[in-house]
């Protein structure tokens, strides 16, 4: 299991620990959550922040854009030195176009589905999907409780992309932590962002190994 520490949970002037703790903790990626205060209400990192952001750690960065119309920012995201795209399919008019660009600059492509929007649309879309959020939560804030049933869309997902041997990854995010991780490991994830979990831990890089694990299997 990948896990990718959401830096919107940290203590936001202090972005420099925030990413010692994801390279301290072997995190897989460092998931920055990007919030225009019109496709979500709240307003987070510009571009100019994932560049700073990228002097910082050699983690690949996982940038979840929750804006609208997303085209008009993603050079700008992408020259930021984004590793991981992700748009979302409500806030797109031409999802294939999008994916394109994301791709044509050596980035990985992937579509955020909020809890409330059916998956099925995305099934003949996967041979251009690097991976798939699926959002455990209403996107916005961090700290939100977990939504269950969204693990249905996580298994019907696991196995179109186990049917046709596609390579796209599944990531879930909200609400994810020690209570929650093993139902998405079960639900076939790939990828798990937490946010609260591992920043509101005592002692958050440690609190990195104990998710994976728990994600894995063991007693912990
Ligand atoms: C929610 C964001 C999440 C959030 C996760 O809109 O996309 O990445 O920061 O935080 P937790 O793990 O606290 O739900
Ligand atoms: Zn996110």
């Amino acid at each position: 299991m990948k896990i990718a520490p959401s830096i919107l949970a940290a203590d936001l002037a202090e972005m420099t620990s925030a990413l010692q703790v994801c390279e301290q903790g072997r995190a897989d990626l460092v998931h920055v959550d990007v919030m225009d205060g019109h496709f979500v209400p709240n307003l987070t990192f510009g571009a100019p922040m994932v560049a700073a952001l990228a002097k910082h750690t050699s983690l690949p960065l996982d940038v979840h854009l929750m804006v609208k119309d997303p085209d008009r920012l993603l050079k700008d995201y992408l020259d930021a030195g984004a590793s991981w795209v992700t748009v979302h399919t409500e806030a797109c008019a031409h999802l294939d176009r999008t994916l394109s660009v994301i791709r044509e600059r050596g980035a990985r492509a992937g579509v955020a589905i909020n809890p409330a929007t059916p998956v099925e649309p995305l099934r003949d879309l996967l041979p251009l999907l690097d991976h798939v959020l699926v959002m455990t939560v209403n996107p916005g804030f961090a700290g939100q409780p977990f939504l269950p049933y969204v693990l249905d869309k996580v298994e019907r997902l696991r196995a179109w992309i186990g049917e046709r041997g596609h390579a796209t990854q599944i990531e879930v995010d909200g609400g994810i932590g020690e209570a929650t991780i093993r139902q998405a490991a079960a639900a076939g994830v790939d990828v798990c962002v937490a946010g609260s979990a591992i920043y509101g831990a005592v002692n958050p890089v440690a609190q990195i190994t104990k998710l994976r694990a728990l994600a894995e299997g063991e007693q912990c």
